[in-house]
């Protein structure tokens, strides 16, 4: 199989306006796997009945496949009446019903593409979102055509002991020649997206839930056999989700069996294929030797994910690509609000916040911004992005607080029944919510089409003699690509006022901005009060306000919403941050105080304050400014941490040695007490203290936890001390044979705070431990590197350089992971001129590449627009 043959030049883009309903439906399909590494044999049977009164032939969409035989209705097909178009299997029909068959053969091992069927260490798996079961047989290729699967696979019996597909299993034999075979069957008709198999030597953690109408299924956890010791957390993490889904959804699970299956090498982190879910392995396994808290985390929110798509994605499905958010959206809106319920509501809003601003509002300021539901593409790849997913998730979440809890359950539930076996729509799941909700949701539905980030200013005026305030709320939507004009939107910003004697919060409203102008005016203050605004992070906006440092002081200490009041003291320091690159005299002791305050209240969780008193990106610090000054912003956020290291140096030293541990324990308690230390450490160690290195390689010997190693390794790997060398070339010796481990010490130099990470990065790329056909290990280098902005922003532009070498090397071989380096690059335009004509350089460079993929191409040609 070629496995370029797909790569066009000229890239096709599919549009929403273009939708037409399926000429062809497929009710029924069975797939026969002769399976084997270097050769499988692909026999599908299909059902095909006529979609309406037309003559148009039956399409097949097929991706570097060639039909060995193809049959309708148990005749060999004549010449003339098929033909090949552009990969896809044309065929003419006469009559409404047929059955179609058709025999392929494809090579797993030689699969670098990791789509379709691939070979992933010994193991044979499959990964066919979006359009990866084009690669396995022919098929309508669409998330619209939904069929009920009979699976029938036969293997190698030593290879290949453990047969794994959709659904239920129904029968097994064996066959000669140390052959065997399994049958599974799933009875829920399905898009082939949703379509897995799993082939390979692998053990099974197996447990059982009982559902709320008392049925009993199966749960396995499949992995190597090494590894079953590393799965209990990601068990614990399904049943717990299974419950949840009951409770807060009144969802219950509907077949015997649930099957989860981790592999090595996979693109994205996990994906939710009906009854066998297949993992990143990074997803699935832990234990505290190797993984961190944020790790164990990572894994209860994946596996939450993923089983939460058995209804937002499965059981109601997308009618095309463009509706990508109709599932992406919603499952991480849930999934996010089931890790909440699991740990800490105000820790875990905060955390979505920040990954939300790093990720999504990098994308919506830049050349690949694109709506919730885009309105085309040209590889759907490359739309598995954090608007789709996080931005779309905001969006479910302010409907869901401008409906209130009880309004928004009815509208999910009317949404689930009314389109349960259906593929639907963003369009759908608005209107379930307006008729559920009893709700209007006109101007909202703009959050769906406008891309961008909403810039809200906030002005609060006082009048004493009218003992009034006036909130001037100002809207604008900047322009994006295709978009130059835009209109105001529905934002619903959480609102508070605070009286400046007392403290006290008068009063919490939802405020409706849907003008571009908007006055509210309160009554009753004779003193200004302090406004608190955008609490909980209730709109996916940008606020600018005429608070002065004095306001956010008072916030940082007082405001009861911790969301609110950890962005108060990320102000302030924003405020500091900018004012000192800008060049103006700042006052760091407001900072410094606010810091001392929130890590001496007692009243605090830990977790919180850690959260809190950690300087803001320098991404971040980037994104308030006209240009990016990489080297200024390194400058100045590197000098206040110094600064305030140095100044509660005690303070460190307490927290340090007050939050060390005798026994590691997964509790939120114990969690919050090593994201403080670690915090604690990295001040410590940037307070210059001569014991620095030593505290810190202390904590890295000592530790009995990844968390507590790791974080130590990384503030070791900032400086230049002797111990940094020391413990990097411990933690390789002692992980050298732990993939998921050693990624962690490619990822640490990779995003270290060091003047010479660029080299070392280079360096690292020709290690014998580096390899572009794992992800993870991709990743952990490149794409931890190219998200080190100091670093990667080098004026050399050698950071650049390294970048665009990967992608075209990688490009030969996995152009999805390869597209997923492009934008960092595409964000030109945010830096000086020498940075910017250094950075297109490198997109020209990557374009002139031939057989360039679609994936790389449509990235690189967006970000040079
Ligand atoms: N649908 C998967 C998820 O979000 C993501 C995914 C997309 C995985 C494409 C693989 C390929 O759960
Ligand atoms: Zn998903």
């Amino acid at each position: 199989m070629a496995d370029n043959s797909s790569s066009l030049t000229v890239p096709h883009v599919v549009r929403r306006e273009d939708y037409r309903p399926p000429d062809w439906l497929v009710p029924d399909i069975a797939l026969d796997f002769d399976l084997d590494a270097a050769a499988t044999r692909v026999h599908a049977t299909l059902s095909v009945t006529r979609n309406g009164d037309h003559d148009r032939p039956l399409k097949l969409d097929g991706d570097g496949l060639l039909p060995l035989e193809i049959r309708v209705d148990g005749n060999p097909v004549a010449a003339d009446l098929w033909s090949m178009d552009s990969g896809a299997l044309v065929i003419a029909l006469p009559d409404a019903v047929h059955i179609v068959e058709t025999l392929v053969e494809i090579a797993p091992q030689d699969n670098s593409k990791l789509m379709g069927l691939y070979a992933s260490g010994g193991l044979l798996c499959t990964q066919c979102e979006a359009e990866g079961f084009r690669r396995i047989t022919f098929f309508p290729d669409r998330p619209d055509v939904l069929s009920r699967y009979s699976v029938r696979m036969a293997a190698d019996k030593a290879l290949y002991p453990v047969l794994l597909a959709n659904g239920d299993p129904v029968e097994q034999g064996e066959l000669p020649g140390g052959r065997h075979w399994a049958r599974w069957n799933d009875p829920f008709p399905k898009p082939c997206y949703l379509f897995a198999l799993v082939a390979g030597d692998l053990a099974c953690n197996a447990d059982r839930f009982v559902t709320m109408s008392g049925r009993e299924v199966q749960l396995g956890i499949w992995v190597r056999e090494a590894d079953l010791p590393r799965t209990a957390h990601a068990m614990q993490a399904l049943r717990n989700s299974m419950a949840w889904d009951e409770r807060v959804y009144g969802r219950e699970y509907d077949l015997d069996v649930f099957n989860i299956v981790a592999v090595a090498d996979f693109n994205f982190g996990a994906m939710e294929n009906k009854g066998l879910n297949i993992f990143n392995s990074r997803y699935i396994l832990a234990d505290p030797e190797t993984a961190t808290d944020i790790d164990y985390d990572g894994v209860e929110g994946v596996v939450a994910h993923e089983y939460f798509h058995n209804w937002s994605g499965n059981r109601v499905t997308c009618r095309d690509w463009f509706q990508l958010s109709l599932k992406e959206g919603f499952t991480v809106f849930r999934d996010q609000n089931f890790s909440a319920d699991m740990g800490s509501h105000a820790v875990k809003r905060i955390e979505d916040v920040r990954i939300l601003r790093a990720a999504q509002f990098q994308e919506d300021s830049g050349p690949l911004a694109h709506p919730v539901r885009p309105e085309s593409y040209m590889e759907i790849s490359n739309f598995y992005t954090a608007t789709i997913y996080n931005k779309g998730a905001e969006l479910i979440r302010m409907m869901a607080l401008m409906l209130g809890p009880e309004r928004f359950r009815a509208g999910t539930d009317l949404y689930f029944d009314r389109h349960d076996g259906e593929a639907a729509t963003c369009e759908d799941f608005v209107r379930a919510m307006e008729e559920g909700g009893e709700i209007d949701l006109g101007q909202f539905r703009l959050w769906y089409e406008q891309a961008g980030t909403p810039h809200v200013r906030a002005l609060l005026t006082h009048d004493p003699v009218a003992r009034s305030v006036t909130l001037l709320l100002e809207q604008t939507v900047p322009p994006t690509p295709g978009q130059p004009e835009k209109r105001p939107m529905a934002i619903p910003l959480r609102t508070a006022l605070f009286d400046p004697e007392t403290g006290e919060n008068r009063g919490d409203e939802l405020l409706m901005l849907t003008e571009a102008r908007q006055s509210f005016t309160f009554q009753g203050w004779t003193a200004a009060p302090i406004l608190s605004i955008n609490r909980g992070f209730s709109a996916p906006v940008i606020v600018e306000t005429n608070r002065s440092q004095a306001d956010l002081a008072f916030l940082s200490a007082h405001d009861d919403d911790p969301f609110a009041r950890y962005e108060a003291m990320q102000q302030l320091m924003v405020n500091v941050l900018v004012g000192r690159i800008g060049g103006q005299a700042v006052d760091e002791d407001a900072v410094i105080a606010a810091i001392r305050n929130a890590a001496t209240d007692p009243l605090l969780d830990p977790a919180f304050v850690a959260e809190a008193i950690r300087l803001p990106s320098e991404a971040y610090l980037g994104d308030q400014m006209a240009v990016v000054d990489p080297d200024a912003i390194h400058a100045a956020r590197d000098a206040l941490q110094r600064r305030i290291g140095a100044e509660l140096e005690p303070l460190w030293r307490d927290i340090h040695a007050r939050t060390r541990a005798n026994a590691f324990a997964l509790s939120s308690v114990a969690k919050g007490a090593r994201k403080l230390r670690n915090t604690a450490l990295l001040y410590l160690a940037a307070s210059g203290a001569v014991d620095g290195p030593t505290v810190a390689f202390g904590q890295f010997s000592e530790a009995d936890n990844m968390t507590e190693r790791q974080a130590a390794l990384a503030t070791l790997a900032n400086g230049t001390s002797a111990e940094r060398e020391a413990a990097l070339d411990i933690f390789y010796n002692r992980y050298r044979d732990d993939a998921l481990t050693l990624d962690k010490w490619f990822q640490t130099q990779a995003f270290a705070f060091h003047p010479d990470t660029v080299d070392l990065v280079e360096e690292l790329g020709r290690h014998k431990d580096f390899t572009l056909t794992n992800p993870n290990r991709v990743r952990a280098l490149y794409g931890a590197f190219a998200g080190n902005q100091w670093a990667f922003h080098h004026p050399s532009g050698k950071g650049y350089r390294l970048v665009a070498d990967c992608i075209i090397a990688l490009d030969k071989l996995n152009p999805q992971t390869a597209a997923r380096l492009v934008p960092p690059l595409g964000r030109w335009k945010r830096f000086d001129e020498p940075r910017a004509a250094l950075m297109r350089a490198e997109l020209q460079r990557i374009l002139l590449e031939p057989g360039l993929s679609k994936d790389v191409t449509e990235q690189v040609s967006k970000s040079l627009e």
